[in-house]
């Protein structure tokens, strides 16, 4: 049986049975990477394997999307290719190129095309940052086509039915030039990813920080109000991952208000009226704590 069939038939699909804990349980016996879900996006991620559709992630920073792709490639049991795109990356960084040694010259794939000659899965992180003539080589490969054109080998790689294309971005950086066209964007499942809901950022932090459950439940208090706050120049609030940070901290033995302001209030503004502001929910949060 394969991988994809075994879950199916396990029933773990029918992720409204199972509460985050007992995934988690059900997770750690397998040695996956620890992923808690926000949704149904671990079903709709295996239904787009299973139909062989590319996924396209969209979400702020720090709210679980490498985290949710490397669980899915180790749940697919897939070897897992990651990209980090920026404005330099071409088709031919992801394709490959002829390289030059002491016996002449020898052709080296790129990342794409060795996850597509695999069956891998590909992840392009801030595929936005990408040239756009990245798009020519995506298109072939996101539609039913499921095609690679390598045109310095004159080949053309048909992708087999386990690699998959997923790629992500944070429409929070998205600027006109940089937008992704509809074209592209209409290739692709799309997962909106967001920040957890309190409960389950809780037991986010808690496990990742290997925290206390009160702890993490006060920051994640503190992370609600800290995320309300409208009026201040701040480009992106505080992320699940600032929280982790910020407990893993506070279990080393740091004072709550010295890692709050290292974690959860520096790494978001330089302008200090703004750190002011911050730190007073943070003191609101710790009322008891040593203000000196
Ligand atoms: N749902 C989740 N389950 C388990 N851990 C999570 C989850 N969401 C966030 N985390 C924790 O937050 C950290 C940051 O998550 P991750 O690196 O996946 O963010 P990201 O969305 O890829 O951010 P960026 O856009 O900056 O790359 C993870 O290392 C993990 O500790
Ligand atoms: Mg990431």
């Amino acid at each position: 049986m394969t991988e994809q069939a075994r879950y199916a038939g396990s029933g773990e699909s029918r992720g409204d049975l199972m509460t985050a804990v007992k995934r988690e349980q059900f997770d750690a016996a397998r040695d996956l990477p620890r992923y808690l879900p926000q949704g149904t996006e671990v079903e709709m991620f295996l239904r787009a394997h299973r139909r062989r559709l590319p996924v396209l992630i969209k979400g702020p920073t720090g709210c679980g999307k490498t985290r949710f792709v490397e669980h899915m490639a180790a749940r697919l049991g897939r070897p897992l290719y990651t990209v980090a795109c920026h404005d330099d990356l071409s088709a031919t960084d992801l394709i490959g190129r002829h390289l030059i040694d002491g016996s002449g010259t020898y052709w080296s794939d790129g990342p794409l095309t060795r996850a597509v000659r695999e069956g891998a899965i590909i992840y392009l992180d801030e595929v936005v940052e990408a040239r756009k003539d990245t798009t020519v080589v995506l298109h072939p490969l996101s539609d039913d086509r499921r095609m690679l054109p390598i045109e310095r080998l004159g080949q053309t790689l048909k992708a087999p039915a386990d690699f998959m294309l997923v790629v992500s971005y944070n429409p929070g950086y998205q600027n006109l030039l940089k937008g992704m066209k509809p074209s592209t964007r209409q290739r692709f499942v799309s997962l909106r990813f967001g920040f957890p809901e309190p409960m389950l950022e809780g037991q986010i932090v808690a496990g990742e920080a290997g925290a206390d459950e009160a702890t993490a439940e006060r920051l994640v208090q503190l992370a609600t109000a800290l995320r309300r706050l409208k009026d201040y120049d701040i480009e992106e609030s505080v992320s699940t991952r600032l929280l982790v940070y910020c407990a893993g901290l506070i279990t080393d033995g740091a004072s709550p208000r010295e890692a709050c302001l290292s974690t959860l209030v520096e790494p978001l503004t330089d302008d200090e009226e703004t750190v002011a502001a911050l730190m007073e929910l943070v003191d609101a949060a710790y009322p008891h704590t040593d203000h000196s």
